[in-house]
């Protein structure tokens, strides 16, 4: 079985929303002159960004390389989402210090929500960095880019509360062809007290959907088949007609509100053989219409995750998450009413938030025990500056508690992702190739529609991309072990 700590703390979900890993471009050469190396950290939304900001660059004569010594231009976009996500993008510049001196003409950018919290303060703690844009401030990057050729340092860290970027066809960096994510909202509007997003991305806003069904159209006829709609809460997308169109619309007398709901149909009927996944859902937001269109198209993907962080109704409070343990315990039974058994459902949990006690924490380990969730991607509070959290409450719960409490739900997941594993175990899953597998070129890698990694022995005649029905003969705890059947 994988290193499940590794995966929980370090591998990012398809879900996506936490992680603080990198991820390197791959080459993408038109012979132009200059090159731009991009290693992305955090969540998907941020190497969502890194296809955006390639796509800008791009077209200002920039290819990428995953080589960082060919670079002449190095970005590294940051997540903040804990303190150490943080500590590692310090220690990579350091690193990355050591190259410059060798090229001292390497320009050193710093994207992403690291740069939004820090702003110019960036410039000053970190010398060798030139160059600061934060999330909204992208299509800016060709002038940032000049203004450091010119020798001065740039910076943009301003938030907007209209961009989308939808109008920009993102250059996709280490795709596989098969799989790709598309944004779909930014920013967000929930102020959970231990949560930098707000800050650091803004309000929330929804792209224009038409734009959405077009890239997933294009991503078809691309060979893609499947597509994970992005947003921090996709539940709260909203994107009107009448609002972002209002004269023109005015005139026709069209009124028009598209939801989540709407958009998942619309992206689900662009092709029945694309799959559509989406994350992150919000146990406050979810709706019964937003289920009841999963149900309907079987290539909506059965697989939701719905962070709960805490199974204490007290600490949920506190943390402003905006439902109570009853509440979410009610959300899971209708996903089970409406979608079956069988769809996966996936959390998020932090422990040692401000004040929990034993006794909460149990109520954390209690919960997991009446989901059985599918997979966790769990953590230990870690206190970010300037959150609500930050600002009213102490971080009073000593390292060592946070991290025993931690193991203890990791244990506990370890088991309950077996169990749901073995589940499958008799079972035929249809599942989608998404290449080799990771230990052998004689094997397949996919998923099954409620996300977990099937692999099995190649076949003639079968390929990636391709769709194939397979037997699950076992698992473990990360992984089904399957054959291919007729
Ligand atoms: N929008 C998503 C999550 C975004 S952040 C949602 O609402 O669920 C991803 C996860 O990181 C969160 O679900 C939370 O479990 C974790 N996280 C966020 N801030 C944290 C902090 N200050 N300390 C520890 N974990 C945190
Ligand atoms: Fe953060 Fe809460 Fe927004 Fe998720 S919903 S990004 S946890 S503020
Ligand atoms: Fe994502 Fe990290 Fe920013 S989780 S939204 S990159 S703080």
């Amino acid at each position: 079985m994988k290193n499940l700590i590794e995966d929980i703390d370090v591998i990012t979900p398809v879900s996506g929303e936490a992680c603080e890993t990198m991820k390197v471009t791959t080459e993408n050469s038109s012979g132009k002159s200059r090159k731009l190396y991009i290693e992305s950290y955090g969540c998907q939304m941020n190497f969502s960004d890194s296809e955006i900001v390639a796509s800008i660059l791009q077209k200002e004569g920039f290819d990428t390389t995953s080589d960082l010594a060919q670079a002449d231009l190095v970005f590294l976009n940051t997540c903040s989402i804990r303190e150490k996500a943080e500590q590692t993008v310090r220690n990579r510049l350091q690193q990355i210090q050591s190259f410059k001196k060798k090229k001292p003409e390497m320009l050193v950018g710093v994207l992403g929500c690291m740069a939004e919290r820090l702003k110019t303060k960036f410039l000053e703690e970190e010398k060798i960095v030139d160059l600061v844009a934060g999330p909204d401030a992208y299509r800016d990057l060709p002038k940032l880019v000049a203004q450091v050729d010119e020798g001065d340092k740039a910076v943009n860290t301003f938030l907007s509360r209209e961009e989308t970027y939808a109008d920009i066809t993102p250059v996709r960096l280490d795709s596989n062809g098969v799989t790709a994510f598309i944004s779909i909202m930014r920013g967000c509007d929930n102020m959970c007290s231990f949560c930098v997003v707000p800050y650091t991305r803004g309000r929330e806003r929804s792209r224009d959907p038409h734009s959405i069904v077009a890239e997933a159209k294009d991503l078809f006829s691309r060979g893609y088949r499947e597509v994970t709609l992005l947003g921090q809460n996709v539940d709260s997308y909203k994107w009107s007609e009448e609002e972002n169109n209002k004269a023109r619309l005015e005139k026709q007398g069209i009124h028009q509100v598209v939801n989540f709901a709407n958009l998942l149909e619309m992206v689900a009927l662009v092709n029945p053989d694309l799959r559509v996944r989406f994350s992150t859902s919000h146990p406050k937001d979810i709706t019964d219409e937003v289920l009841e269109v999963m149900a309907r198209y079987e290539n909506i993907c059965k697989y939701i995750h719905l962070p709960v962080q805490s199974g204490s109704s007290r600490i949920l409070e506190l943390m402003n998450r905006g439902y109570t343990r009853a509440w979410y315990l009610e959300k899971i039974n209708r996903i089970r009413q409406i979608l079956g058994p069988q769809c996966a459902i996936s959390s998020d949990m932090i422990t040692g938030f401000c004040t929990e006690t034993e006794d909460e924490h149990k109520e954390t380990l209690s919960l997991m025990d009446e989901v059985q969730y599918d997979y966790a991607y769990m953590f230990q509070y870690s206190e970010r500056p300037g959150t609500p959290a930050a600002k009213k409450f102490a971080d009073d719960i000593p390292n060592e508690i946070k991290t025993r409490r931690l193991e203890e739900i990791i244990n506990k997941q370890r088991e309950h992702s077996l169990l749901r594993n073995q589940q499958d175990v008799g079972t035929i899953q249809r599942v989608l190739i998404e290449g080799n597998s990771r230990r052998s070129d004689a094997h397949w890698q996919g998923r099954t529609s409620a996300n977990r990694v099937a692999v099995f022995a190649k076949s003639e005649n079968t390929n990636k991309g391709q769709y194939v029905n397979v037997l699950i003969e076992s698992c473990t705890g990360g992984t089904l072990i399957a054959r291919i059947v007729e």
